[in-house]
Order: C-alpha cells, then structure tokens, then sequence
C-alpha cells in the first residue's frame, strides 16, 4: 500500500474474512481494485471478469459493487458454470478464440469493468485484449493482471521479447500521445480517442477509457517581463 491509500479496503477485508467460494488473487492487487473501481459501486455496474476458478472473486465482486451490479464471467473450464447465481452469469469458453469473445459481446451489455484474470498466456491477454477493449464503455476500465507472465518463459514471456503484452503495450503509450507525434507511422485511431489513462502497477496495467479529443494548450496571466 502507498502512504497515500487509506487502511480501509472493502475489498482486502472481505477477501481476508472469506468463507465462501475460494479466491485467488496477489495481495497488492487489492488496492489497485479499490483506487480505479470504487467510483462504480452501487452504480449497477456491467462488470466482466475472465478467469472464473473457483467462483470466488465473482462473488466479491457481486457484493463490493452492490445491489443491481451485473457480474459477468468466463472460463474455459465446463464446471465454472456451477458458481452461476443470482446476478452472477458465467460463460464457458477460450478466451483467446475470436469467434467466442464476438459471440460473448453479442450477448452482454456494454462494460464498465473488464479484468483479465484468465490463462495469461501473451495470446490470450493480446486477443482477448484486442476483441473485447472496444466492449468496453467510456468511461470504463480493462484491467489485466499477472502481466509478470510477460517476463516468464512457461507462459511464452522473456525480457523484451515481441509479442509479450507487456511489449504490445508499450506501443499503446504511442498511439495514446498520437496527437503529438510527428511520424506517420502512428496516427491517431479509436485507442487515441477512447485512452484517457494507462496505469502500470506490478503486474498489472489499467487503462481508463474515455472519449478524448485533441488535447488543448491555455496560457493565463500575465506577462513578468
Ligand atoms: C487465476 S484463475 C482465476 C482466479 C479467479 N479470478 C479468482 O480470483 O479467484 C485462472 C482461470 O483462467 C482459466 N483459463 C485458463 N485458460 C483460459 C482460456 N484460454 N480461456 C478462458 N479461461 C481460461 C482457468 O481455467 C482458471 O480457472
């Protein structure tokens, strides 16, 4: 936690009481949620999760963002469905299958919040990534996490190596200042017009979508000399 966080978290004190459906998730995490999610409690938010496990985190969720919340899951996994209920719908399927993720926005809502907490390979957090960020509101968040698979060869990761997401991320810092860049090889496009921010914390990115515009210069006051 930074100086600056408050000691409460709604969210670290229920995954520390937890008697229900098992979580898994790295400790650090817990304040990264509450700083870019709590703005969306008790707002009915649209919230997609995937990585379903054990059902644990759905839960959570379900009670952080309060009455009306819609929580959504997927998983690749048939048994996920069994952690279904009320206001909590899982749907099985590869999340870096193209057809599945279209298919999957056909039948949701537009999102508030997505959190990639599934396989972590660099293909799933790339396709599903790049299929369902326009799924996503503005303003919203797409939140991924365990981005260390990045750095780690089991999951197709290596330091600087391409195609990691951490690499496919960096070249989003470019197309989130296009409006500033002089080559055209970046343009601006709908990441530059929907980019509001892009966090990096350990392991995880998030990035807050809103509607941008070219951005404005102001000078006030007067002249000293
Ligand atoms: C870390 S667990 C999710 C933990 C859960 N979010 C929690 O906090 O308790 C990762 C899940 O991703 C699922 N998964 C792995 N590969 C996947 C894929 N290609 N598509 C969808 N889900 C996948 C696994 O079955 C597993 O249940």
């Amino acid at each position: 936690m930074i100086e600056t966080e408050t000691n409460t978290n709604p969210l670290r004190e229920y995954f520390e009481k937890n008697d229900k459906r098992l979580i898994h998730k790295w400790m650090h995490y817990f304040d990264i949620y509450h700083r870019h999610f709590a703005r969306f409690c008790n707002r009915q938010p649209v919230v997609l999760e995937f990585g379903v496990s054990h059902g644990g985190s759905l839960q959570m969720w379900k009670e952080y963002f309060g009455p009306g919340a819609r929580i959504y899951g997927v998983d690749i996994e048939p048994k996920c469905v069994h952690v279904q209920s009320d206001g909590v719908t899982v749907y099985i399927g590869d999340q870096q299958d193209r057809r599945f993720l279209r298919d999957l926005k056909s039948r949701i809502e537009p999102v508030d919040i997505l959190i990639d907490d599934g396989g972590h390979t660099m293909k799933q957090q790339i396709v599903t990534f790049e299929e369902m960020y326009p799924a996503v509101k503005e303003p919203g968040i797409y939140l991924i996490e365990d981005l260390h698979t990045s750095y780690w060869k089991k999951y197709g990761g290596g330091l600087r190596k391409r195609r990691t997401f951490i690499e496919y991320s960096k070249r989003l810092i470019d197309y989130l200042n296009a409006w500033h860049i002089e080559s055209r090889q970046v343009r601006v496009d709908d990441f530059t017009r929907s980019a509001y921010s892009m966090t990096y914390y350990d392991s995880v990115l998030v990035i807050e979508k809103a509607k941008m515009g070219p951005p404005v210069v102001r000078q006030t006051g007067n002249l000293s000399f």
